[in-house]
């Protein structure tokens, strides 16, 4: 048996559709069911940033998560494979017109993802204010609370409805499929095994 964790929501779909390329089967979460058990797989229906926290402790063998959320909590797993799925980037949003001034004594940036946006600044050698916000970040440059922001840009709307523009990009990111260290030990023709299924029906 292999335990996968999934982010609710439509990289699970989508993953689960590639599972049934892969191996001939349906697989589908019945409503509200966290669980999804079928012919050696158990899948786990959790929250996006919750992926490697299973993984990590491993009461999931295997998930699927954004190089994004894997960057910002920096853990010790095993890449396995990019799903190229939910492409997006992490990138600035400024105030229109604006760009990032890097004269400036002191840049504030208001963010989901602390870690990288530190990074970013670090390795300008910048000094940087963090504000940490759990959503809704784009309103940050708009009311003051911060000179910009670092957010997921997909399509870059939700910046381009609330009269920001896109910045610079910090990275790029796709959802990838982990796994846990002594699980890929454990059970490494299995998991090498659907690592290929599923890389053929990419
Ligand atoms: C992300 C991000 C933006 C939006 C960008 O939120 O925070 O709000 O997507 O997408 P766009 O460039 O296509 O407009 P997400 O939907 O991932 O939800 P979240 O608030 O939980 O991060």
């Amino acid at each position: 048996m292999l335990t996968i964790a999934l982010p609710k929501g439509r990289i699970a779909e989508e993953t689960l559709d590639k599972f049934e390329k892969a191996f001939g089967e349906k697989f589908i979460f019945e409503k509200r069911k966290l669980i999804l058990e079928k012919s050696g797989f158990r899948f786990l229906n959790v929250r996006n940033q919750d992926v490697p926290t299973y993984v990590m402790h491993g009461a999931a063998d295997l998930g699927v998560v954004g190089l994004d959320v894997l960057e910002e909590k920096e853990y010790d797993l095993i890449k396995l494979l990019d799903l190229q799925l939910g492409r997006c980037k992490v990138a600035f949003g400024l105030r229109a017109g604006e760009e990032l001034d890097f004269s400036k004594s002191k840049i504030t940036v208001a963010t989901k993802h602390e870690k990288i946006a530190k990074r970013y600044f670090e390795e300008k050698a910048m000094a940087v204010e963090i504000i940490k916000l759990y959503g809704s970040i784009e309103l940050a440059p708009l009311v003051n609370l911060s000179d910009c922001i670092v957010d997921i840009v997909e399509t870059g709307e939700t910046m381009k409805q609330n009269g920001l523009e896109v910045g610079p990009t910090i990275m790029e990111s796709s959802a990838h499929l982990i796994a846990n260290k002594n699980s890929y030990y454990a059970k490494k023709d299995k998991i090498l095994e659907l690592r290929e299924r599923i890389k053929a029906v990419l």
